[in-house]
């Protein structure tokens, strides 16, 4: 449990990952919330169990084949365990969970940085909607907002996003906002029921990212975009059709505190 490790065990960990010392308190400032659209992504509060809870019951079996949490987040008390453990993760940077609300308060959905090197700013983005929040574009409206954040706040080095071959919706989110193919790795994770599967990689860099307003690739879409060496937008297309989507999908998630937790 996090509040039994020592500072020094802490720093061991955090050192190894490029991560702020515990005692640094906010070392990186991070915004109360992001604005677009139509979307408030803004980090978990203690409140948030009910909502968050009631999106996962609700939407289980859609998230169930690309989500291998889903099942071990059982009981209102793995969403309060959860919440807890991603303002944790908030506060010392570790990772960072964003709720996704409409501006009237409805909760959507969750997405976030993951996978986290400061040392790198490198960051890979997650994201799940709630039954009922999907095909209204919000995952892409989500997605862009966080990877501008990531580029033009954090000075992101590396934007990622992976997702199972067969998650043609996740794979549309990628494309759609212009992120890079870059390859495919094979047998790399387990789904849910335990056969490996393969992950598809995309990513952005800050050469391939512009400012909003500035030929934004978020609003031109990956398909009229240049690729980087062997990961052209061809390479993409390749990808959709060459066979790849064998592997059954899963998206782990798990918080520092070995909560079980819907990263997404
Ligand atoms: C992946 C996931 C978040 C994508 O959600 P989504 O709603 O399909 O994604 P978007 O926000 O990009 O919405 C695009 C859809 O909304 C439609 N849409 C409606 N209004 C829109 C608008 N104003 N702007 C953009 N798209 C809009 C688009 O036409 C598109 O529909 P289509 O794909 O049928 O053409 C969702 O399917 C999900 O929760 N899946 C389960 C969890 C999961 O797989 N997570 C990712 C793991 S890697």
């Amino acid at each position: 449990m996090i509040a039994d490790r020592t500072s020094a065990e802490w720093a061991d960990e955090e050192g190894g990952r490029g991560m702020p010392a515990r005692n640094d308190l906010h070392p990186i400032p991070l915004p109360n919330e992001l604005r677009s659209e139509r979307l408030v992504l803004r980090p978990y509060r203690a409140g948030d169990a009910e909502a968050l809870f009631a999106a996962v019951e609700a939407s289980r079996q859609r998230l169930r084949p690309w989500l291998d949490w889903v099942d071990d987040f059982e009981t209102f008390d793995h969403a309060r365990a959860y919440v807890s453990g991603a303002i944790n993760d908030w506060t010392r940077r570790r990772e960072l969970f964003f709720g996704v609300f409409a501006v009237d308060g409805r909760y959507l959905g969750n997405t976030g940085l993951h996978n986290v090197d400061w040392s790198l700013r490198s960051f890979e983005i997650g994201y799940w909607l709630r039954d009922g929040a999907e095909g209204h574009g919000y995952a892409q409206e989500a997605v862009r907002r966080l990877t501008r954040f990531a580029f033009e706040d954090l000075h992101a080095n590396r934007v990622e996003i992976r997702c199972d071959p067969r998650n043609e919706r996740s794979r549309r989110v990628a494309e759609r906002l212009g992120f890079v193919f870059e390859g495919c790795l094979r047998n790399s994770r387990q789904d849910p029921t335990g056969e490996p599967r393969d992950t598809l990689v995309y990513a952005l860099v800050p050469g391939d990212w512009k400012p909003i307003g500035e030929d934004d690739p978020f609003d031109s879409g990956c398909s009229e975009r240049g690729g980087i060496d062997g990961c052209s937008p061809e390479a993409t297309r390749v990808s959709r059709t060459d066979g790849l989507a064998e592997g059954p999908p899963s998206h782990p998630g798990r918080l520092s505190s070995d909560i079980v937790v819907p990263k997404g």
